[in-house]
C-alpha cells in the first residue's frame, strides 16, 4: 500500500515548512522539484546531519511532474506550485485514481475549479483538499464553528436561530509572518495576478461577494472595516475576491457573504486607482510583463509584524442575533505547514471521505487545533427588540 507523502515545489517556502510539520507527526516526506541541487539543499536543512536526509524526486516540469505521480502513485501529493488555477488541473489528472491531492490555493477561481471536480474525484474513491493553509482554513474553520447548532440540554428544543442558517457573514483573515529575504518568485506572483478573479461570469479583473446566493461583482478592496483584534490592536480589512468567500458560504448556507484580508489596499487613494490597475490587467501581455516584473521583485528578512495572526468571521441571523469569532494563531506561514502536513496526514490515516472539500469542511474546527490554533468565541449577541 503506497504510504509516501510528495510535496510538489518542495524547495520553496511553503514546501519546507510542511516538511518540516510532516517530520513533527513522525512523516517522512519526499520532496520534488525541477531542480536536484537545491532539492538536495532543501532536503539536507530538514534533518540533522547524521540522519538519512528526505527523498527527492526530479521532474523538470509540470507535465514531468504529473508523469512520475502516474508512474509512482504516491499516497498523498501535496502541490505548492502556483498559479494553481494552471497547475492543478494536470496534477489532479496524474493522482486520480491513485493519489490523494492537497494544495494551498488561496484565489477564489481556483479554489471553485477544484471543487468542482467533486464527482470524478468521488467516482475516483478519492480525496481533493484546496486552501490548504492560513488563506482559506483560518475564516472557515471560525464559521464552521459558529455555524454548529448549540448542543441543548435533554428534552430541550433546540434554539430558533442557529439551526438555520445565517442570513449574512463576513470573514476577515489578518495573517502575521516573518519572511527570509528573497524574492517574490514565479508561483506567488503567477498567483497573486493569474488569481485575480476572472472567475465566475465576468472575465474582467474585479472583486465578487455572495449576493442571494449567487456569486456578483464587487468592486476589489470595497467594504473596508475596522476591527479591534483580540489583543486591543486595530486593523483596517477590506473586501478581497479568495477562496474564503467560497468555503464561509458553502460552510454556513448564508446568501450573502463578504471575504476580507487586512493585506488588501485599505487607503482612499489605492482604492480610488484600482479599478484603472485592474482594468489594465485584464489585457494579457500586461499581465504577463507584471508577473515577471513581481516575480523579480525582492524583499527583505523581516519579523512578524505582530505577535498573532488572525481568522475572525462575523455570522448575522435573519431575526438579528449576531455571533462572532476568532481564530487565533501564531506565524501564518507555519500554520499554513501545519494545515497542509495535517490534512495529509489525516488521509493517510483513512480519515478523509472521497469528494473534493476545503479544508475544515471535510475535518471540521478540530483541524485547526490540531495545528496549534486556539478559538475565541464570544457570546451571541441578542437579537435587538
Ligand atoms: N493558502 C495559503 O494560506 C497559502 C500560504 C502560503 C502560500 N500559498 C500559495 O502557495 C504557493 C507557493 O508559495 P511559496 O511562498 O511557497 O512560493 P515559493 O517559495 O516561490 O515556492 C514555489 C515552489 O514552486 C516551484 N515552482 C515554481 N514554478 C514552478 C514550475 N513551473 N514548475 C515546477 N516547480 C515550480 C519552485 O521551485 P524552484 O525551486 O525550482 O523555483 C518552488 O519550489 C503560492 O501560489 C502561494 O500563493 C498559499
Amino acid at each position: 500500500m503506497a504510504t509516501e507523502v510528495w510535496i510538489l515545489g518542495g524547495t520553496g517556502r511553503s514546501g519546507r515548512a510542511i516538511a518540516a510539520e510532516l517530520l513533527s507527526r513522525g512523516l517522512s516526506p519526499v520532496l520534488v522539484g525541477r531542480d536536484a541541487t537545491r532539492l538536495h539543499n532543501a532536503a539536507t536543512s530538514l534533518t540533522a546531519p547524521a540522519t538519512i536526509p528526505a527523498r527527492t524526486v526530479v521532474a523538470a516540469s509540470i507535465e514531468a511532474t504529473a508523469a512520475e505521480i502516474q508512474r509512482q502513485q504516491p499516497a498523498v501529493v501535496i502541490n505548492t506550485i502556483g498559479p494553481f488555477t494552471t497547475t492543478a488541473g494536470p496534477i489532479v489528472r496524474a493522482c486520480l485514481p491513485g493519489s490523494h491531492y492537497v494544495d494551498l490555493a488561496n484565489d477564489l477561481p481556483a479554489v471553485a475549479a477544484l471543487l468542482d471536480l467533486d464527482q470524478q474525484a468521488t467516482a475516483a474513491g478519492k480525496t481533493l483538499v484546496t486552501g490548504a493553509g492560513f488563506g482559506v482554513t483560518a475564516t472557515e474553520s471560525v464559521v464552521v464553528q459558529l455555524s454548529q447548532p448549540p448542543s441543548q440540554p435533554p428534552g430541550q428544543p433546540s434554539g430558533p436561530a442557529l439551526t438555520k442558517a445565517p442570513a449574512r457573514v463576513r470573514v476577515d483573515m489578518v495573517p502575521s509572518l516573518a519572511m527570509e529575504a528573497g524574492v517574490f518568485g514565479e508561483a506567488l506572483a503567477g498567483t497573486i495576478l493569474d488569481g485575480f478573479p476572472d472567475a465566475r461570469g465576468r472575465g474582467r479583473y474585479e472583486g465578487r461577494r455572495y449576493e442571494n446566493g449567487h456569486l456578483v461583482r464587487a468592486p476589489i478592496a470595497g467594504s473596508p472595516a475596522s476591527l479591534t483584534l483580540p489583543d486591543g490592536s486595530k486593523v483596517t480589512t477590506a473586501s478581497m475576491p479568495l477562496g474564503e468567500l467560497i468555503a464561509a458560504q458553502r460552510a454556513s448556507g448564508a446568501p450573502s457573504v463578504v471575504s476580507a484580508s487586512s493585506e488588501a489596499p485599505s487607503s482612499p487613494v489605492v482604492r480610488a486607482v484600482l479599478p484603472l490597475v485592474t482594468t489594465l490587467l485584464a489585457i494579457g501581455p500586461v499581465r504577463a510583463f507584471a508577473r515577471k516584473r513581481l516575480a523579480g521583485v525582492k524583499f527583505k528578512a523581516r519579523e512578524r509584524p505582530r505577535e498573532y495572526s488572525y481568522g475572525h468571521a462575523r455570522l448575522e441571523w435573519p431575526d438579528g442575533t449576531v455571533q462572532e469569532g476568532w481564530l487565533r494563531l501564531g506565524d501564518a506561514q507555519t500554520f499554513t505547514g501545519a494545515v497542509a502536513a495535517e490534512v495529509a496526514r489525516r488521509l493517510l490515516d483513512g480519515q478523509g471521505r472521497p469528494g473534493a472539500y476545503t479544508p475544515a469542511a471535510l475535518f471540521g474546527p478540530s483541524l485547526a487545533e490540531a495545528c496549534g490554533a486556539e478559538y475565541l468565541t464570544g457570546e451571541t449577541a441578542a437579537a435587538p427588540a
